[in-house]
């Protein structure tokens, strides 16, 4: 168990802050596996995690134009109500639009999505819950029908050039059947520390597990993250520490900057804009965020790799953190999946992470791969059980940098992908400079004056911490519950800077590189018009 020693510091200045520095002293002692050395033509890879769709919503059309690839053809469906054999029956379809509001994915959700009951003992799961568990939401088929669909090929042009120039996996699931925090925190740490929803207040103290930022880190290994509003890998306490201050860079000022100048780290993680405002609009995929602000970011990250010097040593992961309660018809794996780490799920599921989540798009790019690749499963490698999710990118980050050690038994178990791009013995010239644009699907601008999501509120929370107001709130439920989208996102950005200001300050002052910042406002500043309000 970690110890924490508090080591108490002030600062004045016209705005007298208290930090409270506390340490976390932690005793390694993990186990450890060795994983085989790979040669391996990449220097860099960059992970992008987008939100909330499932595989065939996003890319299940596309077994038009690629039959290889494991789609749809519209005879896919789901009935109304799952025990009435006569029920109505929604049909996939190929007019996805706009979607507002979020279909369900909490866990209940998803396990009446994926056996159509609250029965999970199937194998294989039917799929055949989604249209029911989206009626039961409104108690009108709105919902089922907008679940029971995808998007034509030609609206997500941006993934059609990706697929058909590069690497797509149609058989890469979410890590875990749950919503998007847990299947967030198995992307960079291979576990979601038992966390089976979005739980505000754990996310805003921070989870501590061992993630890959640590073991590159300790490797000497270089790594980024360039964030938008908040960088929400701040949800891992480790990356709070001092040392990894310099880490994190503002995606406008610094993406572009590093990729021209051939400084991007090897591993590096770009996190979009959560929040949706007129002037910034969201870019997460996330509904009822409009895709084509997630398309045009992609665009813009690939463009921005195209051109730079780094591109021919470079491996773009594009993923989802989950399928957002969108149908998939490829059945969830519920066999031979092991508990990363041995912790149980809380009540009332006591889930032991021994099956994953719904099917969810991955596409991969680099000059390495063949044009038109296109990834099943890992075949039986490492264990004949072995699947893509999410933990097959630090298990696969292991082998391109010759890393000593696993994270937990899920990263030992997932299947690598480092095969795709040892193919070649050089590089591809013909990859394309840009991509095409893609078409505006949501009409009208992004409605910055609603109040904010859950997982907008989350961020909120986490913002809350690194500030230091959870202290004089009533923290943790109500932080941010009646903020608008606009002034979230002016109250997140605000924390972020005064958190990496006082990171800074504290560096200065020498204290050690494993503390992590505890700011606390003033009395002062408590009492006089509240600076943690947005204006
Ligand atoms: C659609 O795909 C299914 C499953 O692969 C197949 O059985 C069916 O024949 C196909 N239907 C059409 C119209 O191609
Ligand atoms: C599943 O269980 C919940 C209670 O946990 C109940 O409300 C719901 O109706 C059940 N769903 C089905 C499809 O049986
Ligand atoms: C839908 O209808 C059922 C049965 O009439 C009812 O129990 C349920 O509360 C309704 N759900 C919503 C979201 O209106
Ligand atoms: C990448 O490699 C190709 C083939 O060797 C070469 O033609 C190209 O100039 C290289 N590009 C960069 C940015 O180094
Ligand atoms: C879950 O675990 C708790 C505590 O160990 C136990 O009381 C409860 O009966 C378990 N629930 C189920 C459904 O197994
Ligand atoms: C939020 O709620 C609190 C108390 O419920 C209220 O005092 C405050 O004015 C509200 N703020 C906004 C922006 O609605």
């Amino acid at each position: 168990m970690p110890h924490r020693i508090t080591i108490m510091a002030t600062k004045s200045s016209k705005r007298s802050f208290l930090y409270t520095l506390a340490l976390l002293v932690l005793i390694t002692s993990c186990p450890f596996t060795s994983v085989d050395a790979v040669s391996n033509p990449i220097k860099t890879v960059v992970v992008l995690v987008m939100e909330n769709r499932s595989f065939d919503h996003m890319l299940g059309w596309m077994k038009k134009l690629n039959p290889e690839i494991n789609g749809v053809n519209g005879s896919e469906s789901n009935p109304l109500s799952v025990r009435d054999p006569t029920s109505k029956r929604f049909f996939f379809k190929e007019d996805a639009q706009y979607v507002d509001p979020d279909p369900g994915h909490s866990f209940q959700a998803i396990r009446e999505q994926i056996f159509g009951s609250n029965d999970s003992s199937a194998d294989p799961p039917p799929m055949n819950g989604f249209a029911q568990q989206a009626y039961s939401m409104g108690n009108t088929s709105a919902m089922s029908n907008d679940v029971m669909n995808g998007f034509d090929p030609d609206n997500v042009v941006v993934y059609k050039t990706l697929v058909s120039e590069f690497a797509v996996f149609d058989r890469w699931f979410a890590s875990v059947p749950a919503s998007t925090q847990p299947n967030r925190l198995y992307v960079h740490s291979a576990t979601s520390h038992g966390a089976t929803s979005n739980v505000a207040s754990l996310l805003a103290q921070g989870y501590p597990q061992q993630t890959i930022f640590d073991n590159l880190y300790d490797a000497g290994i270089g790594f980024g993250i360039y964030y938008q509003n908040i960088p929400a890998t701040l949800f891992y306490r480790n990356l709070r520490k001092l040392k990894y201050l310099f880490k994190f860079h503002p995606y406008d000022l610094s993406f572009k900057q590093h990729a021209n100048e051939g400084k991007l780290p090897s591993y590096v993680v770009v996190e979009q804009r959560y929040m949706d405002t007129k002037l910034f609009p969201a870019n997460d995929d996330h509904p009822s965020h409009d895709v084509y602000q997630g398309q045009m970011f992609v665009k813009e990250v690939y463009e921005t790799l195209r051109a730079s010097p780094q591109w021919n040593e470079t491996l773009l992961v594009i993923t989802y953190d989950e399928h957002g309660g969108f149908f998939d018809h490829v059945p969830t794996p519920v066999r031979g999946v092991p508990s990363p780490d041995g912790i149980v799920g809380p009540e009332p599921f006591n889930f032991t992470f021994d099956r994953l989540g719904v099917r969810v798009p991955t596409i991969a790019v680099s000059p390495w791969i063949e044009k038109g690749t296109v990834v099943h499963g890992p075949m039986g490698s490492p264990t004949p059980t072995s699947e893509y999710e999410h933990s097959s990118i630090p298990a696969t980050v292991k082998k391109l940098f010759n890393l000593p050690s696993f994270l937990t038994k899920r990263d030992e178990w997932a299947g690598t992908f480092e095969g795709i791009v040892q193919t070649r013995t050089e590089p591809r010239t013909d990859c394309p400079e840009k991509l095409p644009t893609p078409v505006k699907i949501r009409q009208g601008e992004a409605k910055e004056d609603a109040k904010v999501s859950e997982f907008q509120q989350e961020l909120i929370q986490l913002a809350a911490v690194i500030k230091g107001d959870n202290i004089f709130t009533s923290y943790p439920d109500r932080v941010g519950s009646n903020m608008t989208v606009k002034q979230g996102k002016y109250y997140m950005e605000n924390a972020v800077r005064r958190f990496f200001e006082a990171g800074r300050y504290a560096k200065k002052m020498g204290v050690s590189e494993e503390h992590i910042v505890h700011m606390k406002p003033s009395l002062t500043t408590r009492l006089s018009k509240p600076t943690n309000i947005v204006p």
